[in-house]
């Protein structure tokens, strides 16, 4: 199918390249164009403030829709107002590499069991390319959040630490340097000792995969979605081998 690729920076080349592995026909659309017509799908690799304006183009070419750019959080409300009044369909999500949603449900059952266990203080550190606009990253964020749900002594996160840490948070912190493609940890510390789990993007085609597969699955739905509805109805369909 034509695939509108918003966005030609980094991740938008990629998302190009897997689209056409996968037999589609990508249409470059760059600042400034408008969404093309008859074009069925569009995945948006953008920056944060442009995010809005073009989900109600998409949605204005009765397309449907992929947002991963992130740092867009403060306008979800009326993201999803914009989708609902258009019956259109989206998927977003701060990280559409089919691992990091597999490593947060991993994460979510270690926080349900760690938070019966106040001596370990959980903890967020994501570290990125020096070019990344926003921090903490999305899925930072999001992995805060599953800290979050899970309760336990520390039930907040604090994700812009200036002085010591508060009693009832938990530290979100971001480091910048390099190219580092995306890295994820979360930890458990005791002060005795410290469990860690991991995430390491190696590079970005995983990222442009799931956009990609998140497109083909929304081609024909309506309503707001995130990738993990996506990656839950494709194992469902899935045989286990
Ligand atoms: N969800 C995920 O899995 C995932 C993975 C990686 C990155 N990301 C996010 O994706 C976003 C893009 O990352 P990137 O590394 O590709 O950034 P990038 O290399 O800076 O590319 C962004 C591109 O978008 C263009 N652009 C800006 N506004 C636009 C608009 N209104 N319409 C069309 N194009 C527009 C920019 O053009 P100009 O240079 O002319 O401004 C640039 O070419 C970031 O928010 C990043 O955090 C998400």
């Amino acid at each position: 199918m034509k695939l509108a690729v918003v966005g030609y920076g980094k991740m938008g080349r990629e998302v190009e390249a897997v689209a056409r592995e996968r037999a589609h026909e990508p249409v470059v659309v760059r600042r400034g164009s408008a969404f093309p017509a008859s074009v069925p799908v569009g995945i948006d690799f953008t920056r944060a403030d442009a995010v809005l304006a073009n989900t109600r183009a998409a949605m204005k070419a009765k397309a449907r829709y992929v947002i991963g750019t992130t740092g867009w959080d403060a306008q979800r409300d009326e993201l999803a107002r914009v989708v609902a009044a258009a019956e259109g369909g989206v998927v977003h999500a701060a990280n559409f590499s089919l691992g990091v949603n597999l490593f947060y449900k991993v994460v979510r059952e270690a926080a349900a069991l760690f938070a019966r266990f106040p001596d370990y203080d959980p903890y967020v550190l994501e570290r990125h390319h020096r070019q990344k606009k926003d921090a903490p990253s999305g899925t930072a964020r999001a992995l805060a959040r599953i800290l979050e749900e899970a309760g336990g002594p520390r039930p907040h996160a604090a994700t812009a630490l200036e002085g010591p840490l508060a009693d009832d948070r938990f530290h979100v912190a971001a480091l910048r340097a390099g190219g580092i493609v995306g890295e994820h940890t979360v930890g458990f510390d005791s002060g005795g000792d410290e469990i860690l789990l991991e995430h390491r993007a190696r590079t970005r085609r995983g990222f442009a995969l799931g956009a990609v597969l998140a497109a083909e699955w929304v081609a024909d739905r309506t309503g707001l979605y995130g990738f993990e509805d996506v990656v839950d109805d494709l194992a469902r369909r899935r045989p286990a081998t």
